[in-house]
């Protein structure tokens, strides 16, 4: 039985429960993470109305002891982990320039999306290396991208939503780009260990009210790039960036 868990999962729209429901119908065992437990508690509960094996487990990525504790439970269950999906991030105040960002907010987000994502990849990554060919998916966007010509660091000029004011994607944006540079770093340094990694960005997905109206794509549309970078063969990328299993370029 393969086992795949994902973090990050908290609401039924979001693309963690998507990418849990699409790993589970492929038969995978489900763990399900949140940092509220009694969200992913839910969830695995509609995971399992659907036929798939799945549990839940508390994980917030800014309490380390939280994340050593998951891991622990985890370890004591299953003697392997197959797939991570390092889905959880944080994006606040986006509406913030470089001139008003607030510096405690900045050192949440990159506390969450760089710090967090790779101190949870540290704890279960013995777990990864026992199942023989782990995989990680560490979702990402083209928003931390130079290039990409949407939302890339250079194109993107931002967009208005009534209700959520301007959308910059500054701070959020460069933990994004961090954590491509992680991605790199981790693809070098877990190859001998036949642990394939990989960022994906989901594309502009549907995730919050409004964003269908200003061009986001169904959360199911999302997800195929992710399952694909979760189940690549052995002889499959490693340290790339991909959407909808193409390469984006940095
Ligand atoms: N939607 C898009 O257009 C889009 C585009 C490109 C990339 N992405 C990426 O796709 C991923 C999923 O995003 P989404 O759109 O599905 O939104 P989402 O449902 O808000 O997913 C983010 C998840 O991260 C969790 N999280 C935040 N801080 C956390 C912490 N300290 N510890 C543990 N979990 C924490 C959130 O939990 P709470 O509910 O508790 O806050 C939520 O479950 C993210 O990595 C995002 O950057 C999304």
């Amino acid at each position: 039985m393969k086992i795949a868990l994902i973090t990050g999962v908290s609401r039924k729209e979001g693309i963690g429960y998507a990418t849990a429901e699409q790993l589970g119908l492929q038969g995978f065992r489900i763990i399900v993470a949140a940092r509220q437990l009694n969200q992913a508690e839910a969830l695995a509960q509609d995971l399992s109305k659907l036929g798939i094996d799945a549990s839940a487990l508390h994980m917030d990525l800014l309490d380390r002891d939280s994340i050593r504790i998951a891991a622990k439970h985890v370890k004591e269950e299953f003697p392997k982990l197959d797939v991570l999906i390092n889905n959880a991030s944080l994006m606040l105040s986006s509406s913030a320039t470089v001139q008003e960002k607030d510096m405690d907010e900045l050192n949440r987000e990159f506390e969450t999306n760089i710090t967090g994502t790779w101190y949870v990849t540290q704890q279960f990554y013995p777990l990864l290396v026992a199942s023989g060919h782990g995989r990680i998916v560490n979702i990402s966007s083209g928003a931390g991208s130079y290039a990409d010509p949407d939302f890339g660091i250079i194109n993107f000029p931002g967009f208005r939503l009534s209700e959520l004011g301007l959308y910059t994607l500054g701070a959020y944006a460069l933990t994004k780009l961090a954590l491509n540079g992680l991605t790199i770093k981790m693809g070098k340094d877990f190859k001998a260990d036949h642990v394939l990694v990989n960022a994906v960005c989901p594309g502009f997905t549907a995730t919050r009210p409004g964003f269908d109206a200003i061009g986001g794509r169904p959360v199911s549309e999302s997800v195929d790039g992710i399952i694909w970078a979760a189940t690549l063969p052995d002889d499959g990328p490693t340290g790339q960036f991909f959407r909808d299993r193409k390469p984006l370029p940095w």
